[in-house]
């Protein structure tokens, strides 16, 4: 793939935000690609988003001086391995803010961390006739494990509907919160609208309750600081892959008292105290929920994801985040025939559109052909397109590295596909 040198034309430090995009986007040597001849505007980060030479290089480190298996080693490079390895989860403790290391356990991503607590808690302490509330703008990972336990135990799923906006009704949130509710697992900004959403608020009404809440957070974590203290959730799930890390790597976090109470996720290597054929006692917290050789590069990736994140002006980019989100909604409103789906007052760089009469993969696939790479689909949220009435959506997404020049070749690029339909 060549590389243009001219694929990034802004060239002044925003004067609104302050935020040198320019700069930033030389740390990211994926975005010097063409594709198809034009320069790649890849607007496709609420999928994936892309990955620093400071990751990378953190990777290739980790494979050429250190690899090899973690915690069970006495020699040199396993050594190496595991304080490289230990000092992502510190990292990550730091980055949301939690009490100990020993509540952040690495998973898959935040599937897996979502499964992790079904399994974990919900199998353990959910049964007949109680009831786990989501809302209607969960994505899959955040519905299909809980109607999973449901079947299986007899418990109900609750679904919190929202307005036209793309918002939640809260006080249909205080109508299904009662003494049956046992959970509530909430995205913190939705995926296909970009709404989002005030869970500490909700998470207070739930625990007025008692009842412990989970926060998807796959959305949130690239995009706003965490702090799981001061929100406190009872457990928080987000993926590596969406924050400038490698695939592979992920975060569940859990409140102590909650993880040594549930039973681990799958038993194997490393998360045993010990084993005889006539019972296993388990590790401490993390390795009770790490069973067997970890994603070890892609986490010891997300620890440099973190030290990333932590070198550039957070405050900034959010604010040049905001900035474009402002912009291209501005742009592509005042295309006639163009449709947002989500307009809730508080959005965070997701950008869902339909335009009448045209599939929305036709528009991603007339769009690629410019080099822009958008999302067309359900985004894993079938009912939030059943709730707009629609099939699917084109949705592009921003990071910090996109600018205000890539919106106005996704705007220019979107009239001329009206242009071939029409
Ligand atoms: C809100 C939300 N939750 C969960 C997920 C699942 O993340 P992963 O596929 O990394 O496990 C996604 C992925 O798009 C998401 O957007």
């Amino acid at each position: 793939m060549a590389i243009a040198a001219d694929s990034v034309t802004e060239t002044k430090t925003s004067s609104v935000t302050g935020f040198d995009v320019q700069r930033i986007r030389e740390d990211f040597p994926v975005l010097r690609q063409t594709v198809n001849g034009k320069p790649l505007v890849y607007l496709d980060n609420a999928a994936s988003s892309q990955v620093p030479q400071v990751v990378i290089d953190r990777g290739s480190i980790y494979l050429e001086d250190e690899h090899s298996n973690i915690h069970r080693g006495v020699h040199y490079l396993s050594q190496k391995a595991t304080t490289a390895y230990e000092g992502a989860r510190e990292k990550v403790k730091r980055f949301i803010n939690a009490r100990d290391v020993k509540e952040c356990i690495f998973v898959r991503g935040a599937t897996e961390g979502i499964n992790l607590v079904m399994h974990g808690y919900g199998r353990k302490f959910i049964g007949e006739g109680d009831e786990i509330i989501i809302s209607a703008m969960e994505h899959h990972a955040n519905i299909v494990p809980w109607q999973m336990l449901c079947e299986e135990k007899g418990a109900k799923l609750r679904v919190i509907p929202m307005n036209d906006a793309g918002e939640l009704i809260l006080d249909e949130y205080d109508t299904l919160l009662n003494e049956r509710t046992r959970f509530v697992a909430l995205s913190h900004v939705s995926n296909a609208l970009g709404t989002i959403n005030p869970v500490k608020q909700m998470i207070d009404q739930a625990h007025k309750y008692g009842v412990p809440v989970l926060i998807d957070g796959a959305q949130s974590a690239p995009h706003m600081p965490i702090d799981v203290q001061d929100l406190d959730c009872d457990f928080f799930a987000f993926s590596g892959h969406k924050m400038f890390a490698p695939t592979g790597s992920g975060v569940i976090y859990g409140k102590a008292d909650f993880l040594e109470r549930m039973n681990p996720f799958q038993g194997g290597g490393d998360m045993i105290k010990s084993v005889t054929f006539e019972k296993t006692t388990y590790a401490d917290l993390p390795n009770k929920f790490e069973a067997g050789t970890p994603a070890i590069a892609s986490q010891i990736g997300l620890g440099a994801s973190i030290d990333y994140l932590s070198a550039i002006n957070r405050v900034r980019a959010a604010a040049h985040e905001h900035e474009l989100m402002r912009y291209a909604t501005e742009k592509l409103t005042a295309i006639e025939g163009v449709r947002i789906i989500g307009t809730a007052k508080e959005k965070a760089s997701v950008l869902s559109f339909v335009i009448d009469e045209i599939h929305p993969h036709d528009i991603g696939t007339i769009l690629d052909q410019e080099g822009i790479a958008v999302r067309a689909g359900h985004h894993c949220a079938q009912p939030v397109m059943q709730r707009f009435k629609v099939p699917a959506t084109a949705r592009a997404s921003f990071a910090f590295y996109n600018t205000k020049e890539e919106v106005d070749v996704l705007a220019e690029t979107i009239k001329r596909v009206i242009d071939i339909f029409s």
